[in-house]
């Protein structure tokens, strides 16, 4: 019996592509196969991403007050900067404080900065917002969560925190104790976390005699709260005019 040929692939291949090509046909070009998932299937990182941005987006709706429920363009670029950082690299993230006047959009940009961490699904997205007043009427003795323990160690392990308001509530040695215990808890562990104020970090004062002139959160909280706000925030000032009347 004759041996049989073995015939070399690449010689096979030249001859199949020799008749194909007298007869004006192509072979499909080869190339690797993506046979990978796509982004709207499982196993495809877009698809998780779009997976955990719903759930965070879902959290964020059952959180926002009703008037910021439209809160969506982060409109200073460290806000969404800051929101960026928290969505992608939370142990990195520094917190936020937002200070300016009365109606200035403080808390609308909180809301946003919250929307665009959510949107951007992050891979936690365990959040709790309060007013420093609610949190403090929450906590004192006789309040909802008087037990003030847990209540308190909740908003301190919670990984992304809003604190609107610091400082509007009427001073006393518990506000400051209650206020220090959360953010040196918070500044401990490197937590990110949102503040608002109406007040500057540092009392403004008379440049000639060095006078307070007016209020400031190391005058209302105490120079051991600012000195590691100082420390843990990115302070953006708002300006302009009070929205609330201006509309
Ligand atoms: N960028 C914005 N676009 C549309 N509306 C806005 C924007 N920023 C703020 N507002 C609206 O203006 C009003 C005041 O905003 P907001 O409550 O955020 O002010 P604030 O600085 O937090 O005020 P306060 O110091 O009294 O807490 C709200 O009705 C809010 O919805
Ligand atoms: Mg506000």
């Amino acid at each position: 019996m004759p041996e049989p040929r073995l015939l070399d692939p690449a010689i096979a291949m030249a001859a199949v592509q020799a008749r194909l090509d007298a007869r004006g046909l192509n072979l499909p070009e080869r190339g690797p196969v993506d046979d990978g998932p796509s982004p709207d299937q499982p196993g495809h990182p877009e698809y998780h991403r779009k997976a955990r941005a719903e759930f965070a987006l879902a959290r964020w709706t059952t959180a926002v007050p009703r008037r910021y429920t439209n809160a969506r363009i982060v409109a200073h670029p460290a806000a969404a900067a800051w929101a960026q950082q928290v969505a992608t690299q939370p142990a990195e993230a520094r917190s936020l404080l937002l200070t300016g006047p009365t109606g200035t959009g403080k808390t609308h940009e909180a809301w946003a900065a919250l929307h665009a961490i959510a949107e951007a699904g992050p891979a936690r997205y365990e959040l709790i917002a309060t007013t420093a007043a609610d949190m403090y009427g929450r906590l004192r003795p006789g309040g909802s969560e008087a037990g003030t323990e847990t209540s308190l160690g909740r908003l301190t392990r919670i990984p992304l925190l809003l604190l609107d308001d610091l400082g509007s509530a009427k001073a006393s040695e518990w506000v400051e104790e209650i206020t220090y215990r959360l953010i040196n808890e918070r500044y401990n562990a490197c937590k990110p976390t949102v503040f608002t104020s109406n007040y500057p970090t540092e009392a403004p004062r008379d440049p000639k005699t060095g006078t307070i002139i007016g209020p400031g959160l190391d005058v209302i909280l105490g120079d051991r709260i600012v000195s590691r706000l100082t420390e843990m925030t990115d302070v953006i000032v708002l300006a302009g005019r009070d929205r609330r009347r201006a509309a």
